[in-house]
């Protein structure tokens, strides 16, 4: 299953174009603040999908039934260009356990190879999980930061949060992926470029956030 927030007229999709318009993007804390926004909307969307409870709450005047969520879902990200986006999906699912994973691609290669220096996550054993990653581009470091969390367990369904995805990656990910899971995105775009980057996309969502790494 595949969600795409833009295919909807919502503010989202002004939020988005800040976020793609390379005039606009030159101002770093408002690039981060509409990650953030749309980390929020999404995490509402995947709020949809999760289980619910019967809850009664006592008010001042009487009580009220209303279904909440049994349990926050688990979030991992990957470090560092999942931080902003990250941050809108804590604002909403302020109790859940979090991992993070320090994922980067060797760059300069033919071939994609994803290295993993840091791998932080908490117990995942059929839990749900959010793994957010901004560009799901060619897949390679969504699959590689989700091994890695298995090894700790086997969530019950992985939703995987991207902001921007295109066709190689959600193929990749169909293709080696064998745990249930969604995929969830505020765009789907054309094609990868022939340095991995998502074609119109956005460029470099880590260094638009945080600067030109060296
Ligand atoms: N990572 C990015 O930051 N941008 C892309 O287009 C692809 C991967």
């Amino acid at each position: 299953m595949i969600f795409n927030l833009s295919a909807q007229n919502t503010i989202a999709n002004q939020f988005l174009s800040e976020l793609r318009d390379k005039d606009i993007q030159a101002d770093r804390a408002k690039f981060r603040k509409n990650m953030k926004r749309l980390g929020q909307l999404m995490a509402y969307e995947i709020s949809k999908k999760l289980s619910f409870n019967d809850q009664v709450i006592e008010t001042p005047l009487g009580q009220s039934l209303l279904k909440v969520p049994s349990r926050h879902p688990v979030l991992l990200t990957v470090l560092r260009a999942g931080i902003p986006y990250f941050d809108g999906f804590l604002d909403y699912f302020d109790q859940s356990d979090c991992g993070f994973i320090g994922a980067y691609r060797d760059e300069g290669t033919e071939e994609i190879v994803i290295q993993l220096e840091y791998v932080a996550t908490p117990r995942v054993k059929d839990k749900e999980v959010i793994v957010i990653d901004p560009m799901l581009a060619t897949g390679r470091s969504f699959v590689r930061s989700i091994n890695a969390m298995i090894k700790k367990g086997r969530p019950s369904h992985i939703f995987i949060a991207a902001l921007v995805a295109a066709p190689e990656g959600i193929q990749y990910i169909k293709e080696n992926l064998d745990i249930p899971h969604s995929i969830y995105t505020c765009a789907l775009d054309e094609n990868l470029n022939h340095q991995f980057y998502i074609v119109p996309g956005l460029g470099d969502a880590g260094d638009l956030s945080f600067g030109i790494k060296l």
